[in-house]
């Protein structure tokens, strides 16, 4: 994970990494759920993903050498790879996957992890990262987004806020989860609204 990601400039790097872990372990405790699994997967959770390597195919294979190297049972890696596989937003664009509870909860602190003051920041580092505007009010929020779509285009940050931030409070799958997704929904919508005062000059 450090070598794939220790360099990343758009969000997925260890930083991110290590909040999802504490979040996942947070949730856990929570919950009820035992913590190897469930932490395992949030520190894999983008190794083999087409945003963070270039190559999936040999990601994917170098995580399957590590899993035997470091003799994780075949229930566990199979538990994990059934995570990650399954855990993002753009996997579940064009369907939406049904996770084990422990798949759950690192979906949920994924997702945690993009919204609040944290999802605000990521947000914003992510557009300048893709050369994004942070505003145009002149271009209205997309609906219906597919993974190309959700992906290429420009759009300004404000409107990823409509497109998905806003409504990812509603996609928390346990009781904890939605409880702390709450307190971060609040921020990003009393941040909306000072935001777009002070781009007028109101206030
Ligand atoms: P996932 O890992 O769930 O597939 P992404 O890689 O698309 O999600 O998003 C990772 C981070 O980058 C999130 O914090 C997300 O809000 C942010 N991000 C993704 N797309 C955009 C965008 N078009 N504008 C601003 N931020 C974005
Ligand atoms: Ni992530």
């Amino acid at each position: 994970m450090q070598q794939q990601q220790g360099h990343d400039h758009s969000g997925h790097g260890v930083d991110h990494i290590q909040r999802v872990v504490r979040l996942t372990t947070k949730l856990c405790q929570q919950e009820n759920v035992a913590v190897f699994v469930p932490v395992l997967a949030a520190t894999l959770h983008d190794v083999i993903d087409d945003k963070v390597v270039t190559n999936v195919a040999q990601s994917r294979l170098a995580l399957s050498v590590f899993f035997n190297q470091q003799k994780i049972t075949p229930k566990d890696q199979k538990a994990v790879w059934q995570i990650i596989d399954h855990l993002s937003f753009s996997a579940n664009l064009k369907q939406h996957y049904v996770l084990s509870l422990a798949g759950q909860i690192v979906q949920d602190a994924d997702r945690l992890d993009a919204i609040g003051a944290l999802g605000i920041a990521r947000a914003f580092y992510y557009g300048g990262h893709k050369g994004q505007p942070l505003y145009d009010p002149a271009i209205k929020p997309r609906s219906n987004l597919t993974k190309t779509t959700y992906r290429k285009q420009a759009v300004p940050v404000i409107n990823h806020f409509y497109e998905k931030l806003l409504l990812l409070k509603d996609e928390l799958n346990t009781v904890s989860g939605k409880k702390m997704a709450n307190r971060r929904q609040q921020v990003m919508l009393d941040f909306l609204v000072e935001f777009k005062q002070e781009w007028q000059g109101q206030v």
